[in-house]
């Protein structure tokens, strides 16, 4: 695989998901940017992934729910002088309960993390990226953005906070030569992202995919002009049925099938 001459910036590349998009980037030939906390961890994908598909990986170890993170981040790529015509903002965490039991750093956190680092990296890199007349911006929100989640309210509410602004982006961006474009997945194998959340993985009651599923919406996006990309069948069904039932039974609905009430938590 011949080596492209952008780099690609995962946050949220320590584990899971975003782990996932970094690896399947280097497969690729992307040179990488990894953005998370775990120095150690991005840095032992990095050397993985520079021996194994000879791209450049760099770390840029950084709290995204701290005042100044993103600009950090961004100052270091200057730094450097790296080209990053590809952000994917994958860095995001929930928390399983009622809404009145949400401590306040925590939903400051969640609030720091979903949204405003999401928004401040994209305001940050897409000067560059509109400069040079390419580049992409890829969110990663959720099924839950369709519809507010009981038990995952202030999550649900992040994620429709990232459908909204990619929305928007992309269509401010047409034309430009950059394209702004969200993955939604619904729930993923990763129990990390559950014992985080506080949420019994147990008691969800559609079905789990494996992160393979997100990647591959993340290249339909690249090579298609959808601006939300749904990654299985039954998230494209569920979001479309939606739309035909009154909005109540919908959240009740969602709030079910995610078994994230007060009596599903787990020991965070
Ligand atoms: N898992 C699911 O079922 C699911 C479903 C739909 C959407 N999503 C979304 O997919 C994204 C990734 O989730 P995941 O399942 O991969 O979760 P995960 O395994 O817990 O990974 C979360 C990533 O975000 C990073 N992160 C968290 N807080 C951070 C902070 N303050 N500063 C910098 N980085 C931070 C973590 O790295 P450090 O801890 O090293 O900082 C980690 O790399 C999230 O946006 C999530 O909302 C997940």
């Amino acid at each position: 695989m011949k080596q492209k001459s952008f780099h690609t910036l995962v946050t949220g590349a320590s584990m899971g998901i975003g782990k996932a998009i970094a690896e399947d980037c280097a497969s690729r030939g992307e040179n990488l940017v990894l953005v998370a906390r775990s120095q150690e961890r991005l840095a032992g994908l990095a050397t993985e992934l520079a021996g194994r598909y000879g791209v450049d990986a760099r770390v840029c170890s950084e709290d995204l729910g701290a005042q100044g993170g993103p600009g950090r981040v961004f100052a270091f790529c200057e730094q450097e002088k790296l080209v990053v015509d590809r952000l994917v903002n994958c860095a995001g965490f929930s928390f399983t309960g009622n809404f009145v039991h949400i401590p306040q750093e925590e939903l400051l956190q969640m609030a720091m993390v979903n949204m405003v680092s999401l928004a401040d990296m994209t305001r940050l890199f897409l000067p560059g990226m509109l400069g040079r007349g390419r580049g992409a911006v890829v969110n990663i929100g959720s099924l839950a953005a369709f519809q507010g989640v009981p038990g995952m309210g202030l999550y649900s509410a992040t994620k429709s906070f990232v459908v909204t602004l990619t929305e928007a982006l992309a269509v401010e961006l047409k034309g430009s030569g950059v394209r702004v474009f969200a993955v939604c997945p619904g729930f993923i194998d990763n129990q990390q992202f559950y014992t985080r959340a506080g949420h019994d993985r147990t008691r969800i009651l559609v079905p789990v995919s494996g992160p393979e599923v997100v990647v591959r919406a993340l290249r339909r996006g690249f090579a298609s002009g959808t601006i939300v990309q749904m990654p299985t069948l039954f998230d494209r069904l569920m979001v479309f049925t939606q739309r035909l039932l009154p909005r109540r039974p919908v959240v009740m609905l969602a709030g079910f099938f995610a078994g994230a009430g007060e009596n599903n938590l787990h020991k965070r």
